[in-house]
């Protein structure tokens, strides 16, 4: 049986791929970060040639340098190569250093007479399995007693009353562990003083907290004559559009060869990188900007989701196989989910002189996946609707990150009060998504449309008119762009050699939502290492191994690699094979109601047609509205 090129990885592929790495490495010691299909080429796969499976695996072992990534044909079952990465660029961080660093942080005795300093006991080893240790990445800020190159992580600390309490309700104020994970060592215990322990509890598991409301009746979707989307594999066909969905270890949910009526439009879209950057002046929080795509490989994050919860309706789920820290098969169960939804109207008129009415009902189809990383749940959905639109919607949820404060110590304008003793660090969650386009099949070019004032004069007398104005951008430096609501901005991707019916060049355009752009000043750390995050758009020709909008392998890095290198040369981006990146994100202000759980915020973005049907495509919708 042929497996498409872009089929997902099964879990025989995962063991195979895992024994042959085994065989030829003859070493016991590797701790695998992620496992995931080596994307064959573009043109292979567009040309729809026969290629062996390739599998890349990564992790560290017993070496000194930044870990490895190995190439393993499962087709033909050999290893390929192993490329040992460098001290700046490093294998993303797997369990076994969480592992480590918890445990060294636990058992360093400057760390636990401050963690008692602070009146919590620390007596038995009961009472210190309360606490809870959040690893977070050291970024560009290893501390000074690390040296340089050595993988290093920073240790937070929070008390549980229970192993089933919120587990960020009791921050252990103040208290920051640096650990050397290449030395296996505890550094530095930075203390930038006591601060009581919050007395509070902030459970929210229902049981714990208060009675649920009884009043809400059932909503029940069904669909008795089954779906209207088919499911072979990881290809999904739906209304005309055909799409295959899979999980990227860096990435999470990624799309392949999007096309509607067998028109092409993407090859492939993704998240390519994230950065949460913190705004506040608190020593606890002001290094903080993981990039949790690349340095905790949140596609490994990815929740198994369940029916009736995460997804309602009739759902097909897809696996995702993937492997443990220590080389075993780790299949998650359920880990995106398909269905349909209604949503609302699609069209309507009504016509008052013959008091007629029509209306349509408009779905879209749903594929999406929930991903956990620490505090924070990621819910990425890509919705297709019946009118040829394609919508990226960021669901964020999870737990705020918090400080304990005192009267004095409150700083509402960079940590808002959200519960007793309790403050919250204004922050950002900045999301760049790679858009690979194929539109129409062939060659694209890229343009920027807004909407601008025409000055009073003759011709416009009254001073009310306005008109859209295009502007084709041409190279990689004439791209790098910013939203502008305000003027209506938006890209348009555009295939010059295909033309509607009314001799116009048929086009998609991506409409942002109001989103901020990094806050950091250019000089900082997080500037560099996520210098995507500096603004919304950028664009460049297709290169088979540009993948990753802050640079490859970003555990220990300062930033080499990312979208301001790439576009360094500054590329000619006309009618080629362009590849858009688009940051959209959110800046949050935490608010009390974000506490002891955040409901959900919302961003994303649309991609929508623009001449690339002659007519409204839905006008042959039934008119039946159960339909
Ligand atoms: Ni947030």
């Amino acid at each position: 049986m042929t497996i498409h090129l872009l089929e997902s990885l099964s879990a025989q592929e995962v063991a195979t791929a895992i024994q042959l790495f085994r065989a030829h490495h003859d070493d016991d010691q590797s701790f695998f970060s992620s496992i995931g299909l080596k994307e064959p080429n573009k043109a292979d796969v567009l040309g729809a040639k026969s290629m062996p499976r390739v599998i890349e695996l990564s992790g560290v072992d017993r070496h000194s340098d930044g870990g490895f990534v190995s190439l393993i044909d499962v087709t033909n079952m050999s290893v390929l190569n192993t490329t040992r990465l460098m001290l700046d660029a490093q294998a993303a961080y797997n369990y076994i250093d969480f592992g480590v660093a918890i445990s060294l942080t636990k058992s360093n005795p400057e760390w636990v007479a401050a963690v008692a300093a602070r009146g919590v006991d620390v007596s038995t080893d009961e009472a210190l399995a309360l606490i809870q240790i959040d690893p977070w990445p050291a970024g560009g800020y290893a501390h000074e007693s690390i040296p340089k190159g050595h993988r290093a992580l920073r240790c937070i600390a929070f008390l549980r009353e229970d192993a089933a309490d919120n587990g960020y309700a009791r921050p252990i104020h103040g208290l920051i562990a640096h650990v050397d994970i290449t030395a296996r060592s505890v550094t530095h215990i930075e203390d930038s003083g006591i601060v009581p322990m919050p007395t509070a509890s902030a459970r929210f598991d229902g049981e714990n907290r208060i009675p649920a409301r009884s009043d809400l009746k059932p909503i029940t979707i069904t669909q008795p004559e089954g779906t209207s989307f088919q499911v072979s594999g990881n290809k999904i066909s739906w209304q005309g559009f055909q799409v295959r969905a899979s999980v990227h270890p860096v990435s999470g949910l990624v799309l392949h060869e999007l096309s509607l009526q067998e028109r092409p439009i993407l090859y492939r879209a993704a998240l390519s990188e994230m950065v949460v950057p913190y705004g506040d002046k608190d020593p606890m929080h002001s290094w903080k900007h993981v990039l949790d795509a690349s340095e905790y490989n949140m596609g490994t994050m990815i929740n198994s989701l369940k029916l009736g919860c995460d997804c309602l309706g009739e759902i097909h789920y897809l696996d995702a196989h993937q492997v443990t820290f220590d080389g075993n098969v780790k299949t998650i169960e359920n880990a995106i989910c398909i269905h349909e939804e209604d949503y609302g109207i699609q069209w309507k008129h009504h016509d008052s002189a013959s008091k007629t009415t029509e209306v349509r009902r408009s779905r879209r189809l749903v594929i999406s996946s929930v991903f956990t990383v620490g505090n924070y749940d990621y819910g990425f959905y890509w919705y297709l609707y019946l009118d040829g639109t394609i919508q990226m919607e960021i669901k964020l949820t999870g737990i705020v990150g918090v400080s304990v404060v005192t009267k004095e110590t409150l700083n509402p304008a960079q940590a808002p009060i959200i519960g007793e003793n309790l403050s919250s660090p204004v922050h950002q969650h900045l999301f760049c998504f790679r858009l690979d386009w194929h539109l129409d099949g062939g060659s694209n070019s890229l343009f920027e449309n807004q909407i601008e004032s025409i000055p009073t004069s003759a011709s416009n007398p009254d001073g009310t008119q306005f008109q859209s104005v295009s502007r084709h951008l041409k190279t990689e430096s004439d791209s790098i762009r910013d939203n502008a609501p305000h003027i209506s901005r938006n890209w348009k991707v555009v295939n010059p050699a295909s033309k509607n019916k009314w001799g116009v060049p048929v086009a998609y355009k991506l409409l942002p939502a109001a989103s901020p752009t990094l806050l950091a000043q250019a000089g900082s750390q997080v500037a560099k290492r996520a210098a995507f995050a500096n603004h919304n758009l950028w664009a460049t020709p297709f290169a088979e191994e540009e993948l990753s909008a802050a640079g490859p392998n970003t555990v220990m890095h300062a930033g080499q690699g990312g979208l301001a290198e790439m576009t360094a040369g500054n590329r000619n981006i006309e009618n080629c094979d362009l590849v858009m990146w688009h940051t959209v994100g959110v800046t949050h202000v935490p608010r009390p109601e974000d506490w002891p759980v955040m409901p959900v915020e919302y961003t994303g973005f649309h991609l929508i047609p623009v001449g690339f049907f002659n007519e409204n495509p839905t006008l042959d919708l039934p008119k039946n509205c159960k339909s």
